[in-house]
């Protein structure tokens, strides 16, 4: 069964959300939570190894039943079961979504068009533990001999943004090896990685679903370039590697057919850090590593497919994110990880989000009259305290934010602990109490200037407070976002895995190209013909 096409702003909760939305605006969450001393405890989620306490938001136990009304009319719990089952939901390109296939144990049963995946996606697993072994311990050498001291992952986008933040955010876990990323078509990147690496010494991964990328394949032509200026064309075969659906032309690029790691036109680019995608956290992190990535991812998909909807945490968080994005009309949301492990995991999840859910077209093929996408970003803290908090806290805009700490640290220092876990959990009360002017005036405050220092308060945030980060763990905390955004795209009955947005400038960009070797003009507006000439007249 496809995908239900039900307009969320004809249901009923919706039009209850608009009505009450209207009682509840103006109140202060601090109220609520002097009123109700269980607050925190009912709007809290214990979940193995993750505590999620919801209960600073702007909402109460009546908003919470008419989003989870929501979701019922939206026939969201059918929805979960179209994609777990393998059936067409990504409808405008024909395909599947079994991200979730990938991090399952070998005896579950996913189909794609009939036929079990799981012996395919089980044989290419066995395939990067034993390439990962080979590569950690040595065994696989160079053309002169010598192990392997680096690797380049060159890929962009989902072939890009994944591996390198789950990189990153294992580096506790790190072996010997040193990972490099090259993504963006810009020459600066590709060059300045270069200026590190030894030709004998260095492993390439291609990634590329497509093998058609423009960055991508301009990156790994100069690499190879590079490479042969030592090497011999045989040598290609020792050092680079390639994942991809689209075999034939990996091999036409010169890549032995045994270094192909394959994957699927079932697993979207942005999902796919699963899949031999993830060939580069698997040789930083090692295989086993890698597996318990994966094993987590597994356990937050069990849980968001069997727990109900009241205490199930992709879907809380989805609802929530929707009451602020569709009634509040807030325009974005900050996510702060209290960890610099995770630095690069806005970034990441900002193709997750946006580029799924930037659609303007609803599953019946209509425009749509309401608001989708929410904009994502944000910073680790404590650095972003001293960045952009003070937006937050006493600017114009509402900015619902999700907090994410760490109970345990990984480096033991506790010092370093208390003082980074007090400021995580400062914010989040500072956000929610605010602070008043009697408050102001109490501390001393010149008359004049009393103004200037209220805070409002009543900014919502989500805390996300996990034990220990792991590559368990991580893996069940990207998995909530992906499962948030395919509840969102339910809800605001789109199409969250394609993304025919990005083609456009990418069919323009290959036509002004080809501009800057002619005479040839295509028809361009004035401003872009006058640029266009202006490089021209330097190049
Ligand atoms: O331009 C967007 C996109 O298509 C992403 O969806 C994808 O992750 C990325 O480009 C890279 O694509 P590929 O893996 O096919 O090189």
């Amino acid at each position: 069964m496809a995908l239900p096409k039900i307009n969320p702003t004809m249901t009923n909760a919706w039009k209850k959300l608009q009505a009450h939305y209207k009682d509840v605006k103006d109140d202060h969450m601090k109220d609520w939570f002097a009123q109700d001393e269980a607050r925190a405890d009912k709007f809290t989620i214990k979940w193995e190894d993750f505590y999620v306490d919801f209960s600073k938001n702007r909402m109460t136990e009546e908003t919470f039943n008419y989003l989870l009304q929501l979701a019922d009319e939206v026939k969201l719990k059918a929805a979960i079961k179209s994609q777990f089952s393998g059936e067409v939901i990504n409808e405008t390109e024909g395909r599947a979504v079994l991200h979730t296939a990938l991090r399952a144990p070998e005896d579950a049963n996913f189909k794609v068009d009939g036929k079990n995946v799981m012996p395919e996606i089980h044989e290419v697993k066995e395939k990067i533990k034993t390439f990962t072994n080979h590569v950690v311990n040595g065994n696989l050498k160079g053309y002169t001999g010598k192990p392997f001291t680096d690797i380049v992952n060159i890929g962009i986008g989902g072939s890009d943004l994944g591996p390198a933040m789950v990189v990153d955010a294992l580096q506790f876990y790190k072996n010997h090896l040193t990972t490099h990323f090259v993504s963006n078509v810009d020459g600066d990147h590709v060059n300045e990685v270069i200026k590190k690496l030894n030709p004998e010494t260095t492993l390439f991964v291609i990634v590329s679903k497509t093998f058609t990328t423009q960055e991508t394949l301009s990156n790994a032509n100069t690499l190879k370039d590079w490479f042969l200026k030592s090497a011999t064309n045989e040598a290609v075969a020792k050092h680079f590697v390639a994942v991809s659906t689209n075999l034939s032309s990996v091999q036409s690029f010169g890549i032995d057919k045994n270094n192909i790691f394959p994957m699927w036109d079932w697993v979207g680019g942005r999902f796919s850090l699963w899949s031999a995608v993830g060939l580069s956290v698997s040789l930083a992190v090692g295989y086993d590593h890698f597996n318990s990535l994966l094993s987590g991812a597994n356990k937050m998909d069990e849980h968001f497919k069997n727990e109900d909807f009241k205490t199930n945490i992709p879907v809380v968080l989805a609802l929530i994110s929707v009451w602020y994005n569709n009634f509040f009309e807030a325009e974005s949301e900050a996510v702060i990880p209290y960890s610099q492990y995770l630095n690069q995991f806005a970034t990441y999840l900002q193709q997750g989000i946006m580029e799924s859910n930037g659609k303007s077209v609803d599953r019946n093929g209509n425009l749509i009259d309401y608001q989708t996408g929410t904009l994502i970003w944000g910073e680790p803290g404590t650095n972003a305290q001293h960045a952009f908090f003070q937006l937050i806290h006493q600017g114009t805009k509402l900015i619902p934010a999700d907090f994410i700490g760490f109970v345990k640290s990984l480096h033991g220092n506790q010092d370093h602990q208390d003082k980074l876990t007090s400021n995580f959990l400062a914010q989040t009360e500072a956000l929610l109490h605010g602070k008043t002017g009697a408050e102001v005036i109490a501390e001393g405050t010149k008359e004049e200037i009393v103004p200037f220092k209220v805070f409002e308060g009543n900014k919502p945030t989500n805390t996300i407070f996990i034990n220990k980060l792991s590559p368990e763990s991580l893996g069940k905390f990207i998995a909530m976002y992906e499962h948030k955004i395919f509840v969102q795209g339910v809800i605001w009955n789109i199409f969250s895995y394609d993304q025919f947005g990005v083609e456009l400038g990418k069919q323009l960009a290959n036509k002004i190209l080809q501009e800057f070797n002619t005479s040839n003009s295509n028809n361009h507006d004035a401003s872009t013909a006058n640029l266009l000439n202006y490089y021209k007249g330097f190049n």
